[in-house]
């Protein structure tokens, strides 16, 4: 059975001393908390991983990065390699975000070879993508979401897929309070199980988790949560307030 994931980005958010709160909050919130087959995870930003990682050792808690380079180590200043997140703790990297493809124009055909990295590493993917308001609003969305798995996911080998989760992040929903709707989630997540299934087989299309992400809120989660296809979100504001991110946690 697949399973369930609840996924925080942090993204460029809290300071040493700011991680530190939340993730105290986040364990109070959390304790006790009965979790079947769910895994949370958080992601902090570089500099907070080791310490993030050190603190929610004996947690329910689990900790990804927010990105990684391809390269095995070298000549690329700000850059972090797959080694050295595994150094410290991290097996979990978050990939592809609509925010990196934006700001610091990361293409389909380099995110193919951060994946390549990250999984030959062992490290889990949560891999990211998802279409543009214009793609929806002319129908395009299904090729976009089509097109980026395809480019970047689709050369791997199938048991690659055992350390690949998918987020599924209308980019229109992000950051905007303007939520895809359970039944649009829903829609996407069984069309995109459908490319699993026809570029793979029917097995693995079954066995990959595929995430929510867009405006999830403590109350739209549930709704969205309960949808067939849907396994889970990743979260970007609300996981900055451990009374939500708990309160979406608790309701996978
Ligand atoms: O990666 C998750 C993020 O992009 C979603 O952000 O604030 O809409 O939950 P938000």
């Amino acid at each position: 059975m697949r399973q369930k994931i609840v996924a925080g980005n942090w993204k460029m958010n809290n300071t040493l001393n700011e991680t530190k709160e939340l993730l105290k909050g986040l364990k109070k919130e959390l304790k006790g908390v009965k979790l079947d087959n769910t895994r949370v995870i958080i992601a902090p930003t570089f500099v907070n991983l080791q310490h993030a990682v050190k603190k929610t050792a004996k947690s329910v808690l689990e900790v990804s990065a927010q990105n990684l380079h391809q390269a095995k180590n070298g000549a690329f200043t700000g850059e972090i390699s797959a080694d050295m997140l595994l150094d410290i703790g991290v097996n979990v990297v978050i990939l592809g975000h609509s925010e990196r493809r934006a700001y610091f124009n990361e293409t389909d055909e380099a995110l193919a070879q951060k994946v390549n990295t990250a999984v030959a590493k062992g490290l889990d993917v949560i891999f990211c993508f998802g279409e543009q308001l214009e793609d929806r609003q002319n129908e395009n969305h299904f090729s976009v979401v089509e097109s980026q798995l395809k480019e970047a996911l689709f050369g791997l080998q199938a048991e690659a897929f055992k350390n690949i989760i998918l987020a599924y992040e209308p980019v229109w929903a992000i950051g905007t309070g303007q939520t895809a709707t359970a039944d649009q989630a829903q829609e996407m997540h069984e069309f995109i199980r459908g490319l699993l299934a026809k570029a793979y087989d029917a097995k693995l299309a079954d066995s990959v988790s595929i995430l929510y992400g867009g405006s999830v809120k403590p109350n739209n989660a549930e709704e969205i949560f309960s949808k067939p296809d849907v396994d889970g979100g990743l979260i970007g504001g609300a996981s900055l307030k451990e009374k939500d991110f708990s309160a979406i946690v608790k309701s996978i």
